[in-house]
């Protein structure tokens, strides 16, 4: 025992030595490492979300916040699609990348609610069901120790990878991403009325439209939002049972601001970048091919400017695709617009859309020795009416595209096609809504040579005659642009018929000079058959995706060189003052905000 105690109190002497020695002389001070990144719970809510799973979950993955640090909670219920058997894919393909995964899901149970008229109808029983799942995502999420739980409703889609990163750096107690939309609807109100109702402020649209930029104190954020579990007042705030003060009529965003406001807690809406879309909601009477049509809207929107991928954990089929009503939709495209082609693609797929691809011809490449082989004269007295310039080897390029097309058609005998240029945005239910005026056409057996689906108006003063008998259907006046048109084979060949090879003006004017609407008689009088039989959609389905001056904005038909001069082969950026002012106008956003069914 002696012995033992003496070895002891040797062996710490000797050690106490060496480490005084060490730290004085030796030991290097090592730095500190950084911090973990904080934890977070993403809880994930699908109910009829075949149609925007892959997408949202491919969203999610792509967050940069690290996986081991994120606990995804999922629940699937209620379904009448295959939403269940998808997010069960999905959650044991990145079970292992995750913290943890929990899935819940009630596969016997029934796919509707008694009280529930339709997918997009809310019976009292949904809204509680809906709270209380996000009651139960809120409860596991504080057992846990989560710092934070992300919310993102299951058509959300947030396009930007950067968003929890930056939502945790606003380091606010509760705090959405402003997510955009077509028209002005997002997912937050600047006012609120005493009754709980959706109430326009001034502040919205500028908030909305990111005229002002930053962090916004609102009273109400809901569809995705990031809440901070370690704030003491964060432990008052519920989605269910609903407050005992609670006023306002059963819903569950409004229970949670009001749940908020009780525990003292400000929502704040951020729109420091652009951080992904939602889709405007829809009516109560609407159904879920409505849904899907208008998520796959939000997702070509999207589309536009990030190339969104599927969650690659998910197998599945792709969105059948089809014509239309045509023979054949043809888009053009410049083979060196590998970043149009690639986004106009991927657009026709979500929405649904078959396309033959033809390859723009590139006014650049043309010298005059070709020029001429081709026939190709300019029309005597065409100037350009806002620079005063001739035609452009683009404006060039153009025309012999749609004229290709054109004798393509004749060629074949096609009945009825659409042409479409590469740089166009789809209006919402692009498919459903041309179809049907095709189809009323064709019923009403109206005679027609051209359709036009997307054009710049320019006599905006004066209001075009209806069609009778057909809904959304007028004759256009004076147009500009070629977006996008149905052709008829009797048209196809009245515009060969013309023979513009050899007196050519841009496409775009050569429209108007064939149904007789262009108002410069010297043109007019080079052709002597004007009688292509025109109309127009009404309001337009299709907007060029980027308008002038915007950034992202480059046309090749305005830019490149003057098209006789065999010196010159680059385009002219320079000369952007080349841009016809009138064809820079913003197309109107429709006026809806607030969530719809708020507004009953
Ligand atoms: C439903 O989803 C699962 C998982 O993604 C898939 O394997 C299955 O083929 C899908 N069924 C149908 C009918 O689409
Ligand atoms: C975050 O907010 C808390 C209190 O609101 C404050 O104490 C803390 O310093 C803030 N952190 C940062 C990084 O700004
Ligand atoms: C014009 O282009 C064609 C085809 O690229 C070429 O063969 C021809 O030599 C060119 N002519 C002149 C005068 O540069
Ligand atoms: C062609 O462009 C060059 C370079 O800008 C210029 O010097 C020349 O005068 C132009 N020729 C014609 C015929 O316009």
């Amino acid at each position: 025992m002696l012995r033992l105690q003496v070895s002891i109190l040797l062996w710490f002497g000797i050690f106490r030595l060496d480490f005084s020695d060490a730290l004085s002389d030796l030991e290097p001070i090592r730095t500190e490492s950084v911090l973990l990144k904080p934890k977070v719970m993403i809880v994930v809510l699908a109910r009829n979300s075949e149609h925007s799973l892959p997408f949202y979950l491919g969203c999610i993955e792509r967050l940069d916040h690290p996986k081991d640090r994120i606990a995804i909670w999922a629940a699937a219920d209620h379904s009448i699609d295959n939403t269940t058997a998808m997010l069960q894919e999905w959650v044991s393909g990145v079970e292992r990348l995750y913290h943890s995964v929990h899935i819940r899901t009630t596969e016997h149970g029934s796919s509707s609610y008694a009280d529930e008229r339709g997918p997009k109808h809310w019976p009292d029983s949904r809204f509680i069901h809906v709270m209380q799942l996000r009651q139960a995502a809120l409860q596991s999420a504080r057992a846990q120790w989560a710092d934070y739980i992300l919310f993102a409703d299951s058509d959300n889609l947030l396009t930007n990878p950067k968003v929890l990163s930056q939502l945790i750096a606003e380091n606010r107690t509760l705090v959405a991403p402003m997510l955009e939309s077509r028209s002005l609807y997002s997912n937050f109100w600047c006012g609120m009325t005493t009754q709980g109702y959706y109430k326009r402020t001034d502040s919205y649209i500028p908030i909305r439209n990111r005229k002002r930029v930053g962090c916004h104190a609102v009273p109400m954020i809901h569809s995705t939002m990031l809440l901070d579990l370690r704030r003491r007042a964060s432990r008052a705030l519920a989605f269910y049972p609903l407050h005992q003060l609670y006023p306002w009529i059963l819903d569950d965003i409004l229970a949670f601001s009001f749940s908020a406001r009780q525990a003292g807690v400000q929502m704040f809406v951020c729109n420091r970048e652009h951080y992904g879309y939602l889709p405007v909601p829809l009516q109560t009477q609407q159904t879920l091919e409505d849904e899907t049509e208008s998520f796959s809207h939000t997702l070509s929107e999207a589309m536009i400017d990030f190339a969104l991928e599927p969650s690659s954990y998910l197998h599945t089929a792709s969105r059948n695709k089809d014509t239309m009503v045509f023979d054949e939709v043809y888009v053009i495209n410049l083979l060196r617009r590998i970043d149009r082609r690639a986004r106009m693609l991927r657009t026709l797929d979500v929405l649904g859309i078959e396309v033959t691809l033809t390859d723009a011809v590139d006014g650049k490449a043309l010298n005059s020795s070709q020029l001429q082989a081709l026939g190709i004269e300019m029309l005597p007295s065409y100037r350009d009416p806002y620079s005063g310039r001739e035609l452009t080897k683009g404006e060039i390029g153009c025309f012999l595209s749609h004229y290709n097309i054109w004798k393509q058609v004749v060629e074949r005998k096609q009945q009825q096609v659409l042409v479409l240029e590469d740089d166009i945005r789809f209006e919402p239910n692009f498919k459903s809504r041309l179809n049907t005026i095709m189809e009323d056409a064709q019923r009403t057996q109206l005679q027609w040579d051209l359709i036009y689906v997307g054009r710049k108006r320019l006599q905006v003063k004066n209001p075009e005659r209806w069609v009778q008998g057909i809904k959304n259907l007028v004759y256009p006046d004076y147009s500009y642009w070629t977006l996008g048109y149905a052709l008829s084979l009797q048209g196809a060949k009245k515009l060969l018929e013309a023979k513009p090879l050899g007196k050519m003006l841009p496409v775009d004017e050569f429209l108007p000079v064939m149904f007789n609407k262009h108002p410069k008689e010297e043109y007019l009088a080079h052709f002597k058959q004007r009688d292509l039989i025109t109309f127009s959609v009404e309001p337009l389905l299709l907007y060029p995706t980027h308008y002038t001056g915007e950034p992202g904005y480059s046309s090749d038909t305005e830019t490149s060189t003057i098209w006789d001069n065999e010196s010159i082969n680059t385009d002219w950026d320079h000369q952007r003052s080349h841009k016809k002012p009138n064809r820079g106008d913003a197309a109107p956003l429709p006026t809806s905000d607030g969530r719809n069914r708020d507004e009953l």
